[in-house]
């Protein structure tokens, strides 16, 4: 089966099942707080997980794009990747356990026709506050799965993605990868060959703040296919780097390099890094990142930058944007920017390539000891443009220690960007959504609207866009198209405006509408990409929309009088690349 066929196919079945589809939308979360990056389909959902009425309904199905950074360390085995396609199916407070299964294992056996003999199940084991999800195992029991082939664990809990939000038990499904051999009786989740390709999360919790787990307003369910794997086992692929979505990335690689895909363990991994880290940062980049020092451009420097040393390890250099082209012919469908995105591949490998040579001399020089000061460590990264994680890899390789401690002191001393605070970034999800984080989420729409009223529009800008923001309860970061610094009275008379607005108190209202007709309302937001397929959507609209119009999914205050008592103030402006600014906000 290919890719196309197994998408196609699950959201026709789901259709058929009464699901309407939500866009596959940006990598870059729009409004959503403290997630880097889109890690499963429920992210754009979380609202309407939490009791928001979605205005597709309450039976969704889409395919998403993900990115996930956890491990990407690991990248290199048969089945990991950072870039992933991820199918899901969603009830909104409508169908739970019982349906949710019945779908799944219809569309397992029934459409894809995958043997049940092949396939084993998880369930949750219960934790002392939550009890043990017999419902589920006697659901896929009374399905005719066998005992054998059905397994009670303590890890069968998905979520909340942030500190806090929408959680619960989930189910697990695999499948036996290997094609030879005797199909073992009992189900051992330890064994790698059972490979998990989906996933059915009940979510019925809600944490908070406390740390409590609350029962949610409604019962939940949130599934997630990957794409990758689900094809690599239809396709009996024991390794998914053999299969349609890699296969012509490795090709292309093999024929840069000259060595062959399976030659031996180290050229084989190089490759499906190489291959993994260039798929991925073309998507990154074509959702508007750019290789930098912080958050996503961070992440997207480091696989850039990883995949150039492997390429090393192959004997090649220079070869980003060509592999590049392979991936824009394979996925046709998403139209990618081939123009910004080769430019900033050739950019970024250029770059380090000037200084990588160098950067591996250190290496060589404390290989006899063993040891690596921190301070070499901070000197690889600041002057050699070694991301710290590339160091730890190569010191490992090489049996080597790294003073980590004393790294991050350099680097704390140095800069604001602090190692522990950007990981803990790279695994978060969505921020809480705590009254502080709503009140600064409705901040933002004040100051993109008075930053339209305020600044001078720039040669060729039509008007100021957003794009993207971060909040957590104690800022809001937001980036915007402009192309300088903004002067120190535009600071003021922008602070003016949104305060002055503060003190009026109007109402912040959400209508539902078409696309069409947000459009002719004249309502800010990014049109063409995350709201295309969605039939219905949320425009908030602060003062009657006098003060400010925006597609968004929320969650917002219902008035600005719940941002009273506090000032507005910009604290800090950055340039993010060619053409974009981002600001620091606070209440204080
Ligand atoms: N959110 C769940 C997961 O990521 C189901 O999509 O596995």
């Amino acid at each position: 089966m290919k890719r196309k066929e197994l998408i196609e196919t699950y959201l026709k079945f789901f259709k058929s099942k009464k699901h309407k589809e939500v866009a596959n939308v940006s990598l870059v979360p729009e409004n959503d707080p403290s997630v880097l990056f889109t890690t499963a389909g429920m992210h754009p959902l979380v609202p309407f997980l939490l009791g928001q009425k979605h205005p597709q309904g309450k039976r969704l199905v889409g395919v998403q794009r993900c990115i996930r950074t956890g491990d990407i360390e690991e990248v290199g085995d048969t089945s990991h990747h950072t870039f992933f396609e991820m199918l899901g199916n969603w009830s909104l407070g409508d169908y739970f356990k019982k349906e949710a299964i019945e779908m799944s294992f219809e569309f397992l056996t029934k459409v894809l026709k995958m043997p049940v003999e092949r396939l084993a199940f998880s369930v949750f084991e219960g934790d002392g506050e939550v009890d043990k999800d017999t419902d589920s195992a006697d659901i896929w029991a009374s399905l005719g799965v066998s005992n054998e082939r059905i397994v009670y664990l303590e890890e069968n809990w998905w979520g909340p993605a942030g500190k806090t939000g929408p959680c619960g038990p989930d189910t697990e499904m695999f499948y036996w990868k290997p094609n030879k051999g005797k199909l073992p009786g009992k189900f051992n989740p330890k064994d790698s060959n059972w490979l998990e390709i989906w996933n059915d999360v009940f979510m019925e919790y809600n944490k908070d703040t406390k740390g409590n787990y609350n029962l949610a307003k409604q019962e939940n369910v949130d599934t997630g296919m990957g794409v990758e794997r689900t094809l690599a086992v239809l396709n009996g692929l024991e390794d998914n780097y053999l299969g349609e979505v890699w296969q012509p990335i490795i090709q292309k690689i093999e024929m840069i390099s000259k060595h062959k895909y399976g030659e031996d363990e180290i050229v084989t991994r190089a490759m499906r890094i190489v291959a993994d880290h260039i798929k991925a940062a073309v998507f990154i980049i074509n959702d508007g990142i750019v290789p930098g020092n912080s958050e996503q451009g961070y992440v997207l420097r480091r696989l850039i930058r990883r995949a150039v040393r492997y390429g090393r390890v192959l004997g090649i250099e220079s070869f980003t944007t060509s592999i590049a082209d392979v991936v824009y012919e394979l996925y046709g469908d998403y139209k990618l920017d081939a123009r910004k995105i080769t430019l900033e591949l050739a950019n970024e490998e250029e770059r380090f390539l000037k200084t990588l040579a160098q950067g591996l001399r250190i290496f060589d020089k404390v290989a006899g000891s063993k040891k690596m000061s921190g301070t070499e460590a901070f000197l690889l990264y600041q002057s050699y443009g070694f991301p710290i994680e590339m160091t730890l890899e190569l010191a490992k390789e090489k049996g080597i220690k790294v003073d980590e401690k004393e790294y991050s002191d350099a680097l704390n001393k140095h800069s604001e960007l602090s190692r522990t605070a950007a990981a803990g970034k790279f695994k978060s999800g969505l921020a809480d959504d705590s009254e502080a984080t709503t009140r600064l989420h409705t901040a933002t729409h004040l100051l993109l609207a008075a930053m339209n009223k305020v600044l001078p529009k720039l040669e060729g800008m039509k008007e100021i866009q957003q794009r993207g923001s971060n909040i957590n309860a104690e800022r809001a970061r937001f980036d915007f198209s402009y192309d300088r610094k903004l002067t120190d009275d535009e600071v003021k008379e922008l602070e003016d405006l949104v305060n002055g607005w503060i003190w009026d108190g109007a109402e912040v209202k959400r209508d539902e509408m078409s696309l069409d007709e947000a459009k002719k309302f004249g309502a800010a937001g990014i049109f063409e990409d995350k709201y295309k397929v969605a039939e219905k959507i949320s425009v908030y609209s602060i003062g009657d929309g006098k003060i400010s119009k925006e597609i968004c999914t929320g969650p917002h205050v219902k008035s600005l009088k719940e941002l009273q008592g506090c000032t507005f103030k910009i604290k800090k402006q950055d340039s993010v690349g060619a053409g974009a600014r981002r600001v620091k906000v606070v209440l204080e």
